[in-house]
């Protein structure tokens, strides 16, 4: 495998684009690959078995683009399908995403951390093993967001509705004394500077892009292929209409792109 190969990347929609611009960030030799798989979306309210076929049939799509490693940027897609693409592909570095519990129960103050993800993540057998593991000491809330991930998909950054619905999910969590605020879905951190005016400055919001980007460096340069570069353009698939992603690529990833429709 060589080290000019692209990352792949994929999603149930647009939420990955936040982990995308966090490796674009971090390693802009990288060229990318990405796959929004917006025809299925949201995954957090289909079963885990729907989710890991998809997974598998777009992690074999990129793998024929000839990606030289995989980032599932989606919580919901790890949950349900990191495991068996790591039995399938034992040698291919794949990068998973889980809520960030850990970090979240060591800077709580109150004790008190609320969880905002998607149905399918916070149902997950992987979620109930990160709490047991991490969270014993504190009081973890969460909360499912049914709806929120269909605003964000529509470019609905800061309008009424999606102001109404996140207030509805975030009151509850801090009239219950959470001061740290996990943003469990990769869609959400798109909506943080909604959050940030619904909640107290006191409150800190956690978000696992970047740890996420990092960890790809860490399993690139571990196998020497990690890249000097120069980057090619970044590549865009889309399982619904490619027209709806294109007209947010410009607000959710900083420039518009050509947008393929997804063969799978
Ligand atoms: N972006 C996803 C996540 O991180 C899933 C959103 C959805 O499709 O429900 O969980």
């Amino acid at each position: 495998m060589s080290d000019r190969a692209p990352v792949g990347v994929f999603d149930s929609g647009v939420g990955g684009l936040s982990v995308l611009g966090e490796i674009r960030r971090l390693l802009p030799n990288e060229s990318l690959l990405y796959v929004a798989d917006s025809g299925h979306v949201p995954y957090g309210e289909k079963s885990p078995e729907f989710i890991r076929l998809r997974s598998q049939k777009i992690a074999a799509f990129l793998l024929e683009q000839g990606a030289k490693a995989l980032v599932l940027a989606c919580n919901t897609a790890t949950a349900a399908a990191v495991a068996e693409l790591r039995a399938r592909y034992p040698h291919l570095p794949i990068i998973g995403m889980e809520p960030a519990v850990k970090p979240a129960a060591a800077a709580t103050r109150s004790g008190v951390v609320g969880v905002l993800a998607t149905t399918g993540t916070l149902k997950s057998a992987k979620f109930a093993a990160l709490l047991d593991r991490f969270a014993s000491d504190v009081r973890v809330i969460t909360r499912p967001c049914p709806g929120l991930v269909e605003l964000i998909e529509a470019g609905e950054l800061s309008g009424s509705a999606t102001c109404a619905l996140l207030r509805e999910f975030v009151e509850p969590l801090l009239a219950e004394g959470c001061d740290t605020l996990i943003l469990g879905c990769t869609h959400y951190p798109f909506i943080k500077p909604l959050l940030r005016e619904l909640v107290p400055e006191s409150v800190s919001l956690i978000d696992t892009g970047a740890a996420v980007a990092r960890h790809l460096q860490r399993l690139l340069a571990e196998r020497a292929l990690l890249t000097a570069g120069p980057a090619l353009a970044a590549r865009f698939w889309s399982s619904a209409d490619p027209q709806q992603l294109r007209e947010v690529l410009p607000l959710l990833w900083g420039q518009a792109a050509a947008v393929e429709i997804l063969p799978v």
